[in-house]
């Protein structure tokens, strides 16, 4: 088993490793004594794993408790978000008490939000079960819930106690939703880490079978880790995370959500290295190469959204500030910027990626 420490305002250990959910009992009882715990997780999940978990806490001592929605990002609106509140006060949660995010990142963002704000904040745990959630949303506390104008305009910052993630648990993905992680750790080391790039790359395509995937997990924590702890409220050096994802929100969002997160991350790197090189910023080799690896995992390159569609939703996303927006421009493999844009020239940046 790997451990990865994060010290922010909380501190806690990130563990990584394959066939280790027997443990989850053991490391639970290191964060809560015996007490109630809700496992909040998705309708697919629940099926796969939702009795293990439950059995290896209550086997522990602990009150267990599961409170499942509808699988899906649809899911993670303020109607799930008051479900998972009521039903912890039904059941009488007290401050004590904790919360089990089991699953994808939707499980994870819903439960750590549950958690922030019942009964001012309790303790809860991430039990990532996607590539995605494992290398991004179960690390560094951001928490949160979709509103019917945009993703995750409502959330918190809320520290996990405990990451735990047993890499076993990703072979039951599907290969598509396998690889909405793999955008994310292809992210990784564009923006911040040549050897992890390389290394992916020279690997490609990266499945859940891939025998070094602790490895890759492993290093995009650690990356992710130095960030949150050195800017765990995003008003830095943390918003290099968002590489591809202002345009990959708003593909996300006119696909109706068809196109998953991780895919649309993959096609707004695409979009945001073009635009950028055709400013001069990236240079033609550095193009080359993040797109053929993204080609290698089978990822669409272009959009057929126009910029009239996606720009509305671009300028409706939290990140801007003001009359400037910042967008996460790579400036060659393993290394990136923070660039401010006057949002009145976005329009000729975004056409100059969709050409
Ligand atoms: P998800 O939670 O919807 O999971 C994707 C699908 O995989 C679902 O159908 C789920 O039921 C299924 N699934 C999960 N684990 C499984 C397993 N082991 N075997 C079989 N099926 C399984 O989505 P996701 O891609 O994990 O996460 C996307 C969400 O994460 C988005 O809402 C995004 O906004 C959020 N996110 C948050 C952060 C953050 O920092 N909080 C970062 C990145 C993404
Ligand atoms: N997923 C981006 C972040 O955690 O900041």
């Amino acid at each position: 088993m790997k451990k990865i420490s994060i010290n922010t305002n909380e501190r806690y250990d990130v563990l990584i490793g394959k066939n280790i959910l027997g443990e989850l009992g053991a490391y639970t009882l290191e964060i809560f004594a015996p007490c109630k715990l809700c496992i909040i997780t998705d309708d697919t999940v629940n099926l796969l794993y939702g009795d293990s978990v439950f059995d290896i806490l209550s086997n522990s001592g602990f009150d267990v408790y599961r409170y499942s929605f509808p699988t899906g990002e649809a899911s993670k609106s303020l109607d799930t978000y008051g479900r998972c509140l009521e039903f912890l006060a039904e059941n009488k949660f007290s401050r004590t008490d904790g919360i089990i995010g089991l699953g994808g990142g939707v499980a994870g963002d819903l439960a750590g939000f549950t958690a922030s704000t019942y009964l001012r904040g309790i303790k809860f745990i991430q039990v990532p079960t996607t590539l995605l959630a494992a290398v991004d949303s179960s690390v560094g506390g951001k928490t949160g819930i979709n509103l019917s104008q945009g993703k995750n305009l409502a959330g918190t910052f809320w520290q996990p106690s405990l990451v735990f993630c047993d890499t076993a648990t990703f072979k039951t993905l599907s290969a598509e939703i396998f690889l909405d992680g793999v955008a994310e750790a292809i992210k990784y080391g564009i923006i911040l880490n040549k050897n992890l790039f390389e290394k992916i790359y020279t690997d490609a395509p990266i499945t859940a079978s891939y025998d070094k995937l602790e490895d890759i997990v492993y290093s995009c924590i650690k990356l992710k880790a130095t960030l949150v702890m050195e800017d765990e409220r995003d008003k830095g050096v943390r918003q290099l995370l968002n590489l591809g994802h202002t345009i990959g929100h708003a593909i996300e969002k006119c696909s109706n959500y068809k196109i998953s997160h991780g895919h649309a991350v993959a096609t707004g790197i695409a979009l945001i290295t073009k635009a950028s090189h055709n400013f001069g910023y990236t240079d033609l080799q550095s193009l080359s190469l993040i797109i053929d690896i993204l080609k290698k995992h089978g990822f669409i390159t272009e959009t057929s959204f126009t910029s009239e569609e996606l720009l509305p939703v671009i300028l409706s996303d939290k990140k801007r500030g003001g009359s400037n927006i910042n967008l996460i421009l790579p400036t060659k493999i393993g290394s990136s910027e923070i660039r401010e844009f006057p949002v009145n020239s976005l329009d000729g940046f975004l056409k100059a990626g969709l050409k």
